[in-house]
């Protein structure tokens, strides 16, 4: 199921802070993901597709629309995935954090080994680490972190703010102030071109 002008996907919503560049295509799937930030996921969860259907669903998303500063939503196996163009800003606030500062020291990355340290360059994708990946549930009890949004709060550290019980990520999407106690987690992707990756 490719997506190959993402523009027109309506799974898919663009936001901009630093423009505010109303390019917002919400479909329902992504507005119950986006919108629904005091929901939690397992609820639903259970309206996915059985787990054999879901394990070979791969899709691919075209970044070129998405500008920095931006970030997307897209939906994968019935999760939110959040995309983000990191400035360069966000970029220098997560490297120069250190691991003995982070609540989870593992960088939660399908793509790595399973003891990879939660550096940046672990959290951001290969050579392109201006692009952020990640499976946007937070960690705790599975609530949609704010973030994407407009106008969202992002919590003191730039990245992502979990209304459900306050947890905190950073612009790495690494928890920063708990109670979630693990980072957002990183799904198996590749970048198929320079502007296109494949998730799954
Ligand atoms: Fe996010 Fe509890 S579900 S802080």
């Amino acid at each position: 199921m490719a997506n190959s002008d993402s523009s027109t996907d309506p799974s898919i919503s663009y936001d901009d802070d630093s423009s505010r560049r109303d390019v917002i295509l919400i479909g329902a799937a992504a507005l119950a993901a986006i919108g629904g930030a005091a929901v939690l996921w397992p609820l639903l969860d259970q309206m996915n597709p059985d787990a054999s259907t879901l394990s070979l669903a791969s899709i691919d998303v075209d970044l070129a629309p998405v500008e920095e500063g931006q970030a997307i939503t897209v939906m994968w196996r019935g999760k939110p995935i959040f995309i983000r163009h990191r400035t360069a800003q966000e970029i220098k606030d997560a490297e120069d954090v250190k691991l003995d500062q982070l609540i989870d020291p593992l960088a939660r990355n399908a793509n790595l080994a399973d003891t990879a340290p939660a550096t940046d360059a672990n959290r951001a994708a290969p050579d392109k680490e201006p692009w952020l990946v990640m499976i946007g549930i937070c960690t705790h009890l599975g609530c949609i972190p704010k973030g994407q949004s407009i106008g969202d709060y992002k919590g003191e550290f730039g990245g992502w703010f979990c209304p459900c019980h306050g947890s905190q990520y950073d612009t790495a999407g690494r928890v920063r102030i708990g109670p979630a106690p693990e980072n957002m987690y990183i799904p198996p992707y590749a970048f198929s071109s320079d502007t296109k990756i494949k998730i799954g």
